[in-house]
């Protein structure tokens, strides 16, 4: 993950998503997969999202 930081990653909205719900279907190595299981309710994801966008 920082790995893909360093190569000039950017995360956005479109990516956040998916990436909360099931960080293991992503990049099932990373160390936030191995210790988050993820976060299956697409309403409180949005309101995670929501929350996040109000800190930029
Ligand atoms: C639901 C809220 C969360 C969001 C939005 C979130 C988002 C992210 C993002 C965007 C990254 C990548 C940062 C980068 O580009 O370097 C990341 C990495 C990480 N997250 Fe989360 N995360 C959340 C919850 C958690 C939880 C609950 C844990 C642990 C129990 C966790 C553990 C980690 C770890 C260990 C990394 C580093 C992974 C790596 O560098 O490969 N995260 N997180």
């Amino acid at each position: 993950m920082k790995k893909l930081g360093e190569e000039g990653y950017t995360w956005t909205e479109a990516h956040i998503d998916p990436w909360i719900e099931d960080p293991k279907a992503l990049l099932p190595d990373s160390p936030m997969a191995l210790a988050f299981q993820g976060i299956p309710d697409a309403d409180e994801r949005a309101n995670i999202i929501a929350y996040l966008k109000t800190q930029k």
